[in-house]
């Protein structure tokens, strides 16, 4: 039992899908986990461990930034030895060199969020995805059949959805962000402070350039690839 996951110790898996909505990670659980089994529901962010592919895996909800992200993923890593966590989760496209629906797997992420900037006393940390399950996560498109682009590049995670300045997020995208979410750039800097693997991995459910929106199926079957390749990933070790 953690201060906000009411697991005992051993009921996590260590390999943990993370998505931010927790009815997705409910929704994982029943559509790709043999045997799940709720193990927390403090404060509604639920958990679950069951198997997939004869692996033990988990999936716990994060909720949404990365404050809220970052409680569940110190306590993972510290309070119950995660050794591999995997963002699966949306995104805003901020280009058009990206499609509604496609598939970003993050090498990267910048932020304007002030966390990394207290963490490492002003100066700048690029947070990087761990390179095995990047690799293996690329690998496992090429073995699909995806009807929607794969791209590997950076992410932007900001601290505000309904951004104040969106004009700031300009050169970011001069200098290659694909598309804004809000979590990823503290998931990969506590990876690396534990010393565990981190990927992110996210489908485009809108369009900041053209204003498109997906409807709520389109998400489901595009959040399907998106989990298969999270799952390949994270169990071929
Ligand atoms: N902004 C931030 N986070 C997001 C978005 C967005 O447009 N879409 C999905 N996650």
């Amino acid at each position: 039992m953690s201060t906000h996951i009411a697991a005992a110790s051993g009921q996590i898996a260590p390999i943990v899908l993370f998505p931010g909505d927790p009815l997705r990670a409910k929704w994982i659980a029943e559509n790709f986990l043999e045997g799940a089994e709720l193990y927390s529901e403090v404060r509604g962010m639920l958990g679950f461990t069951g198997s997939w592919q004869g692996h033990r895996v988990s999936v716990q909800g994060s909720g949404m930034g990365q404050p809220s992200m970052s409680i569940y993923a110190n306590e993972l890593f510290r309070e119950y030895d995660v050794q591999t966590l995997v963002r699966v989760g949306s995104c805003g496209a901020l280009t058009e060199k990206v499609g509604m629906r496609d598939i970003i797997i993050a090498n990267g992420a910048c932020t304007d969020s002030g966390i990394n900037r207290i963490r490492f006393h002003g100066q700048d940390y690029a947070p990087v995805a761990d390179f095995g399950l990047l690799r293996r996560a690329v690998e496992a498109t090429e073995r699909m059949h995806l009807e929607h682009a794969v791209h590997v590049g950076l992410l932007f995670s900001g601290d505000q959805f309904y951004n104040t300045r969106p004009e700031l997020t300009e050169p970011l995208v001069q200098h290659g962000a694909l598309a804004v979410e809000m979590e990823t750039s503290a998931l990969y800097t506590l990876a690396a402070f534990y010393g565990r693997r981190a990927l992110s991995i996210c489908t485009v459910s809108d369009h900041l350039v053209t204003h498109e929106e997906t409807t709520a199926l389109e998400r489901e079957q595009s959040f399907g690839d998106m989990i298969r390749i999270a799952l390949e990933a994270a169990t071929a070790v």
